[in-house]
């Protein structure tokens, strides 16, 4: 197992070389030139956003903790992590699944706690006790800043109780019956709902239906939708991964006869692991960040294939669910299903696929990391009252300049890494990244060197524009595997220092297996 880079030595995150040219050999350079005149779109804030469901330890343990228990809480929020998701900007949280959502009845989860029933629950280990429903997520959700994105129940639920919710949620106290039961279960001011997922991986667990039949569905769910004064954003299941058959069939039906309300098609993509989450070989650092990369295949291929029936181009893409999936062995509490330890490796696979949404920022209206605490690819680990931050949550941090910013075209060229995928010869880009612009002076560029042990000088040519002061933000370990546990909670941590510049184009060295981000202000 080779996963130390020693020639770094074990200075950890302090270890990150923030000098200019010449201060580090490097192995072929490259060159990044940020296209400023050439703008994509506008950088949803919420393609930042992230996924919460009942499993595992994501809502109890996670989010909630109870308003009674001795862990710091909101309400029965947990505070430390209200204060960390604020540092996140205004984004989305999708609840309550996942395979979850398919089996909820909102209405279990509302009333007094303690008349609540109890159910058997999805993920089949643990009872449901549904003390965490609509009104705690949307105190959650409140806390932080962030918006709901409530995933609607189509394969054990109808389209009026799909109605109900959306009802219940939105309308204005006085105005129905059900509106009146929310305002008698404590919350006046209507839950303002937008984000309506209608099902969760409907050819799989959310019903095993043919693109067809969902389709059928998807119709009779969306034909009435109240809007209380939210026009409702109505998301459709998309495919498993790359799955063009289940995308073409749905939308082939969909433009057959009337087309239902439809905003965004929501895909999921899950690029597995290579290896363990913390063990794995210098191929297997590659290999996973290769399957990362496929992201921007499926986001180009998925666009072309709506494009076919949607060339108005009324209907944007959703990836609602993304993230590396490891094998089980890094839980830190047993209960906390799919629990895994991020590394370093994470933390760029995050980046790199933070940095295809802002590429693609003209198609992607909205991506959820799977999932937000305890679960798969985590920005944070809780257990009773212990926290930790992942190094995943420092790329969100890290990647908040670009939210709301403007995509700008970037071209990042530089020789290839060859690796191996067990025998068979691969190549993965060296360099890649985004840039957006903010106002009339700043640029955020963001770089992801994939080099497991070889820094590399770049240069970062601004076309059309001159750059006045340039800060620089690195993530980056002497160790590939490095995370954060509750007793080195800072083992992995950004760095910032003032970066070199000269005449306008800025000359670095960036780091392994490193993230960077340049504060650019031009003059
Ligand atoms: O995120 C865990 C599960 O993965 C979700 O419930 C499901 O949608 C996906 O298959």
């Amino acid at each position: 197992m080779i996963n130390r880079r020693g020639f770094l030595g074990a200075a950890g995150a302090g270890a990150v070389a923030l000098g200019g040219l010449g201060a580090s050999r490097a192995a072929g350079g490259a060159t990044v030139d940020v296209l400023l005149d050439e703008p994509i779109g506008t950088i949803r804030p919420e393609i930042y956003s992230h996924f919460t469901e009942h499993i595992g330890g994501v809502i109890y343990d996670g989010i909630w903790v109870g308003p009674d228990s001795k862990v710091a809480n909101i309400g029965g929020v947990r505070k430390q992590l209200v204060d960390h998701m604020k540092r996140l900007g205004e984004v989305v949280v999708r609840w309550p699944g996942g395979c979850f959502a398919d089996a909820y009845h909102w209405r279990d989860g509302i009333g007094p706690a303690a008349k609540r029933p109890r159910r058997f629950g999805r993920w089949k280990e643990v009872t449901e006790p549904n003390a965490f429903g609509t009104h705690e997520f949307m105190r959650f959700c409140r806390l932080c800043g962030d918006a709901p994105y409530f995933a609607a129940n189509v394969g054990m639920g109808s389209p009026s109780e799909f109605q109900d919710w959306v009802e219940y949620c939105n309308a204005p106290a006085g105005a129905t019956t059900l509106a009146d039961e929310r305002v008698a279960n404590g919350d006046r001011d209507p839950f303002g709902v937008a984000y309506w997922g209608v099902g969760n991986e409907s050819w799989g667990c959310g019903g095993k239906f043919t693109p067809e039949d969902y389709c059928r569905e998807y119709r009779r769910f969306t034909e009435w939708v109240p809007e209380y004064g939210v026009k409702p954003y109505l998301i459709a299941a998309g495919p498993n991964g790359n799955d063009m058959d289940w995308t073409r069939r749905f939308f082939a039906k969909w433009v057959d006869g009337a087309r239902a309300p439809l905003a965004a098609f929501a895909a999921h993509y899950y690029c597995g692991t290579t290896g363990h989450a913390l063990e794995f070989s210098v191929d297997q650092w590659y290999e996973m960040l290769h399957k990362a990369n496929f992201m921007e295949t499926l986001i180009r291929e998925q666009w072309a294939a709506m494009g076919e029936f949607d060339p108005e181009r009324r209907v944007k893409l959703i990836i609602d669910e993304w993230g590396c999936w490891h094998p089980p062995g890094t839980e830190i509490n047993p209960r906390h299903l799919y629990e895994q330890m991020g590394c370093l490796r994470d933390a760029l696979v995050a980046a790199l696929t933070l940095d295809v949404f802002n590429r693609h920022a003209d198609k992607v209206d909205m991506a959820n990391v799977a999932q937000l605490i305890n679960n798969i690819h985590s920005l944070f680990l809780a257990d009773g009252d212990k926290f930790v931050c992942t190094p995943t949550f420092h790329v969100f941090e890290m990647y908040r300049p670009h939210h709301g910013a403007t995509s700008v075209r970037v071209e990042a060229q530089s020789p290839e890494v060859p690796f191996k995928i067990g025998n068979r010869d691969a190549k993965l880009f060296r360099v890649a990244g985004s840039a957006s612009r903010a106002g009339a002076k700043a640029v955020t560029i963001t770089l992801v060197h994939s080099h497991a042990t070889e820094p590399v000088e770049a240069e970062v040519r601004l076309k059309g524009a001159e750059a006045a002061s340039v800060r620089k933000t690195v993530l980056s370990h002497a160790e590939l595997n490095a995370h954060n546990t509750f007793e080195t909670p800072d083992a992995v941590a950004p760095m910032s220092a003032d970066a070199d510049l000269r005449g306008g184009s800025l000359r670095v060295v960036l780091d392994p297996a490193s993230v960077t981000r340049f504060d650019v202000i031009l003059s």
